[in-house]
Order: structure tokens, then C-alpha cells, then sequence
């Protein structure tokens, strides 16, 4: 089982085109399968589940999508946080988070307040994220910090400042919707990530269909530069 799983949940806008529905339909239906993700993931005690919900390039959308995605935010916190919390579900939001109203900003620092004691599952939202801009406000915040230290800085330097300091680097990615991109997600942490892309639109993307990006997570070899020899002889080296 992996520990953390990191997913970009594409294709809603083609799963309603499909329908001929309009493409907010689909992002309706996204929600659904979150709920879906959040229960296999607790079934499955995988301790970390990351998702890319908007990225910091999707206000390029049209106004009306943006506000309705925004909308579908906001109605998602208020009804499921509860539920988040009876299951021992702990919420983050990362990204950049000015740039959403303040309304919005206050339900998500209460969601995130009200589980911050929880530990079964650590359930991040990446919401107005950019893995560039990760990075950057990570070197800006450590230069603040260390500047006594320029020219000298390493990673362990930079690890406490990025946004997901507090969880191990995702050991499987996930994107669905037949991209195969990294959209700007998390390219700091992914460096090691096993990849699985798969055309399964976000809304078809079930049980069953997280069940095989497992699977096939755990045909791999994880090397970390070692050879395969190395791995057989010892393991935990
Ligand atoms: C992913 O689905 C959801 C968000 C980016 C918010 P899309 O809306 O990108 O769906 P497609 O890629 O157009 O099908
Ligand atoms: C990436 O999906 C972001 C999210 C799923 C939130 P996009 O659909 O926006 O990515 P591109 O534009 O196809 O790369
Ligand atoms: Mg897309």
C-alpha cells in the first residue's frame, strides 16, 4: 500500500460533454467521487490522500465556471466537514489562498482548526496551487529565515518551508482524464513518485479503478537510484 497518494482529477469538464450536460455537472459529479476516494482511502489506511482541485493556472477559465467551482468549494466544506471529523479525517488546504474571498478563506481555516487533531487520514486540498509557486514562496520564506546562510542552502533547508512539509513525499500518482502532464502540481515532492496515468474520466474514476492504480503501484520497483541486485540483497539499505 502506498502511504501517500497524490491525484490531478482531470476530465470532468469531457465525462459531462459526453452526457451533453454542461460542464459543471461534471465537476458536481467530481465531488461525488472525492467523498468515494476519502472512504477507500480510510478502507485502505493509506495515511495521506492529496488532491489537485484548482490550479493556480484555472482562473484562466470563464468567469462562470470559476464561480461555480468556487460555489462547489464552499458547499463541499460546509457539508462535509463533519463527516471529515467523526472519521478521523484531518483537512489542509494548500495554495495560495488570498486570492479567494474571505468568506471561503474562513471556512477553510475553521475546517482545518476543527480536525487538526485527527490522525487516521491526512486529506490535503491543493486549491490556487502551482508547484513553481511552492517552491518560490518556500525560498523567499527560508531566505527570511536563514539568510545568514545564502549561497549554502540545501534541501533540508527548503523542506520545512514548502507547503507539504508535513507529509512524506506521495509515493503514487495519480492522474485520470488521459493527460499525461504534471499541470503544475507538486514537482518538488513528486521527484520519486511512481506515476499512473489512466484515461478514465475523474467522475468514472471508482473503487475499482483506484484499486487497479494500487495494483500496479505495487508491480513496481522503487529503486532510489540502486540497482536491482542492491534491492534484493538488502532491502531496507
Ligand atoms: C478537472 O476537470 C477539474 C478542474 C480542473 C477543476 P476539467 O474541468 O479539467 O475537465 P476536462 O479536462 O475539461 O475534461
Ligand atoms: C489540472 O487540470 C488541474 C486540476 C485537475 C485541478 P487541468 O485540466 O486544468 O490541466 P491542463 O490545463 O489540461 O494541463
Ligand atoms: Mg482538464
Amino acid at each position: 500500500m502506498p502511504e501517500h497518494v497524490a491525484v490531478i482529477m482531470d476530465g470532468n469538464g469531457r465525462w459531462a460533454k459526453k452526457r451533453f450536460l454542461p460542464r459543471v455537472a461534471g465537476h458536481v459529479k467530481g465531488v461525488e467521487l472525492v467523498r468515494e476516494m476519502v472512504r477507500a482511502c480510510l478502507e485502505r489506511g493509506i495515511g495521506y490522500l492529496t488532491l489537485f482541485a484548482f490550479s493556480s493556472e484555472n482562473w484562466r477559465r470563464p468567469a462562470d465556471e470559476v464561480s461555480v467551482l468556487m460555489q462547489l468549494f464552499v458547499k463541499a466544506l460546509q457539508q462535509e466537514v463533519k463527516k471529515l471529523q467523526e472519521n478521523g479525517v484531518r483537512l489542509r488546504v494548500v495554495g495560495d489562498l488570498n486570492r479567494f474571498d474571505p468568506g471561503l478563506q474562513q471556512l477553510i481555516a475553521d475546517a482545518e482548526a476543527l480536525t487538526a487533531g485527527n490522525t487516521r487520514l491526512n486529506l490535503t486540498i491543493a486549491a490556487n496551487y502551482g508547484g513553481r509557486w511552492d517552491i518560490m514562496q518556500a525560498v523567499n520564506k527560508m531566505a527570511l529565515a536563514h539568510p545568514e546562510k545564502v549561497g549554502t542552502w540545501d534541501e533540508s533547508d527548503l523542506a520545512p518551508w514548502l507547503s507539504m512539509h508535513f507529509a512524506p513525499e506521495p509515493d503514487l500518482f495519480i492522474r485520470t482524464g488521459g493527460e499525461e502532464r504534471m499541470s503544475n502540481f507538486l514537482l518538488w515532492q513528486l521527484a520519486y513518485a511512481e506515476l499512473y496515468f489512466t484515461p478514465t474520466l475523474w467522475p468514472d474514476f471508482d473503487t475499482s479503478e483506484f484499486d487497479k492504480a494500487i495494483a500496479s503501484y505495487a508491480q513496481r520497483e522503487r529503486r532510489f537510484g540502486r540497482t536491482s541486485e542492491q534491492l534484493v540483497d538488502s532491502p531496507n539499505a
